[in-house]
């Protein structure tokens, strides 16, 4: 197992944005849904992508993985299973569900499990596909689903803590080969669902409301073979964002889409940072000394996103004043809390509230990575600590963040990599 260790750094230059891992994971899946090839751009080589090509593997299809790109082909072997031994280590290989369910008829995928961000239903995953006809029976740890053939419905698709990415990616994915129309209602609206879309639209689906609340899908018999390029990814973007204001460093963030990253740049600049946009859109952050206290409410898309929450909670850990975090779409995701409290930062956590007061200084400690987006919040905190800050179990950054210790070393960050 490796570790970060790091030292108190100032940032300067510029970082270049990898292919979003969260748009990738459902594209590979939809690949299924043709047996012709498909070419996909801009792929990050990460822990996640190279899983999510193994199950692909083990479900027949060929896969060749050089330089960002991958091209996928059809072998002969059509299986319909994703055992556990792949799927446990990742949540969006659920996502298989729903292409396996439209093209072979049949899928037996492992039901993901816990997560330490709290519980992980799939119920809508479920209510969306049977409501398509799939009949759906959990046994052994397995999501059993097969149908003759998916009929299209007017589906709500809204749940507890409101509209589900992978679940509106799982329904659209069956839907697209379904006899008739689809309504989803109450669909994610995140641009990785949307870059599913497109992909799939470049694939010959029919698909309508992309980018909104209700998509409509009119079913085609097939689907062939594309070219596609994955969107940036946001969440590196933000992560970028949040190292420039934590350690008060001037950073421009190239190959973002800023379009997508509006309500974390308009809290960058709440915090107390100057923004321009350039030509080329990259984005240039340059805060303030004195960073100001906030309240972060995270939201589905395009409220601020839950997979950036760690990451301003280390800013907000040194801002000057008391600022609020409300964790809409996890509640329980806190894990950082005690470990950025063991370097010395002041935060309270009570249910899904989060009250963080602003100190001059973070103190390096030894502290453990819980989780992909807990352990970059971690990283940016001891970046800007006093003394030597050590990360343990990194491999959940890996997850998630191409060479990012490459990226932040290129910053001028002190930062290596050792074995644990
Ligand atoms: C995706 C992202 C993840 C991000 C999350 C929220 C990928 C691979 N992962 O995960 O990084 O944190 O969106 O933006 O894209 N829910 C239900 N029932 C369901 C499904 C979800 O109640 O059947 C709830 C969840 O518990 C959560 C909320 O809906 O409270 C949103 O979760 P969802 O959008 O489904 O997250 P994922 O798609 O798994």
């Amino acid at each position: 197992m490796d570790k970060f260790v790091i030292y108190q750094s100032k940032l300067f230059g510029s970082v270049r944005v990898s292919g979003s891992k969260n748009a990738a994971l459902p594209i590979i899946a939809a690949t299924i849904l043709t047996d012709e090839e498909c070419v996909i751009h801009n792929v990050p080589d990460l822990r996640d992508i190279q899983t999510m090509l193994a199950i692909l593997q083990s479900l027949g299809k060929s896969v060749e993985f050089k330089n960002g790109t991958l091209t996928i082909g059809s072998k002969p072997n059509k299986s319909f299973l994703a055992p556990y031994r792949l799927v446990k280590t990742m949540r969006a290989s659920f996502c298989f569900l729903g292409p396996l369910l439209a093209k072979r008829k049949k899928a037996k995928v492992a039901l993901p499990g816990g997560c330490i961000i709290g519980p992980r239903p799939v119920d809508l995953h479920i209510k969306g596909l049977r409501a398509l006809g799939a009949e759906i029976f959990i046994q052994n740890g397995y999501c059993h689903a097969q149908a003759k053939e998916l009929v299209g419905q007017h589906i709500y698709l809204g749940g507890a803590f409101g509209s589900s990415v992978l679940a509106t990616d799982n329904v659209l994915m069956a839907a697209v080969l379904a006899s008739g129309e689809t309504i989803i209602e109450y669909a994610a609206c995140e641009p990785e669902v949307e870059a599913l879309a497109l992909f799939l639209k470049k694939m010959g689906a029919d698909i309508n409301g992309i980018g909104s609340p209700v998509l409509r899908i009119k079913g085609v018999k097939s689907l062939f073979g594309c070219e596609f390029t994955i969107i940036p990814d946001r969440i590196e973007a933000g992560t970028f964002i949040a190292a420039s204001l934590a350690t008060r460093s001037k950073l421009t963030i190239e190959g973002a889409n800023p379009f997508h990253l509006t309500s974390v740049l308009e809290t960058a600049r709440r915090i107390g940072a100057k923004i321009n946009i350039g030509p080329d859109f990259s984005i240039e952050i340059n805060p303030t000394s004195n960073l100001k206290p906030v309240n972060i409410t995270t939201l589905a898309y395009p409220g601020f996103p839950t997979d950036l929450q760690a990451q301003f909670m280390a800013c907000l850990c040194l801002a000057s004043g008391i600022s609020l975090i409300t964790e809409k779409i996890y509640p329980d995701r806190f894990m950082h809390v005690p470990e950025l409290n063991r370097m010395d930062a002041s935060i309270q956590r009570s249910g899904p509230y989060a009250i963080i007061e602003g100190k001059d200084k973070l103190c390096g400690a030894e502290v453990m990575a819980s989780d992909l987006r807990a352990s970059a919040a971690l990283v940016l905190a001891g970046l800007t600590a006093e003394g030597k800050t050590q990360v343990l179990r990194v491999y959940h950054i890996d997850r998630g963040y191409e060479q990012i210790e490459h990226k932040f070393r290129k910053l001028g960050a002190k930062i290596k990599r050792e074995k644990q």
